[in-house]
């Protein structure tokens, strides 16, 4: 099973839900492959945003490692499960898509959460610094969902 995470910088919430959902699943004793990327070119070759690095650390989630990079169509053919964070990138992602087998693996990250309900996690990039804790609260809430579905699938 390989997952990938997407966003618009790859900076803020693309790379902490990678780091989120990696954290439980190797508390599980899984090793899903879990990545991240960015639908825009903004920030290639960047580490991760601090206020995004800080909130990450403060939940024990290190992203130092992180350096960001831009969702290609080649993802589709990688990944077994894309997660978007928001409408706008759901609708950059699917226009990279070129059959209908890519398009089944990209869903909006809160459906997880809520089916059907098609929540945004909101870009915390120009807002204030709680955005980070909302976003992680958010992002820590759908992740937990996931890795306990991979789990129960038996999928590593
Ligand atoms: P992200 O946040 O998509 O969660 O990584 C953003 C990062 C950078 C920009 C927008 C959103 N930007 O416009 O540079």
């Amino acid at each position: 099973m390989k997952i990938l995470m997407v966003c618009l910088g790859n900076i803020c919430r693309s790379p902490l839900a990678a780091g989120i959902l990696r954290k439980k699943i190797k508390a599980k004793g899984l090793n899903t492959v879990i990545d991240s990327a960015g639908t825009s070119d903004y920030h290639v070759g960047e580490p991760a945003d601090p206020r995004t690095v800080e909130t990450a650390k403060k939940y024990g989630v290190d992203l130092n490692s992180h350096r960001a990079r831009q969702f290609v169509a080649a993802d589709f053919d990688k990944y077994d499960k894309i997660y978007a964070m928001d409408r706008s990138n759901f609708n950059r992602i699917l226009d990279l898509a070129s059959e209908n087998h890519d398009t089944m693996k990209v869903e909006m990250i809160m459906n997880v959460v809520e089916p059907g309900s098609n929540r945004d996690v909101p870009d915390p990039y120009f807002g204030l610094r709680d955005g980070f804790e909302n976003v992680f609260g958010m992002l820590d809430e759908a992740c937990e969902i996931i890795a306990e579905e991979i789990a129960n699938n038996k999928e590593s």
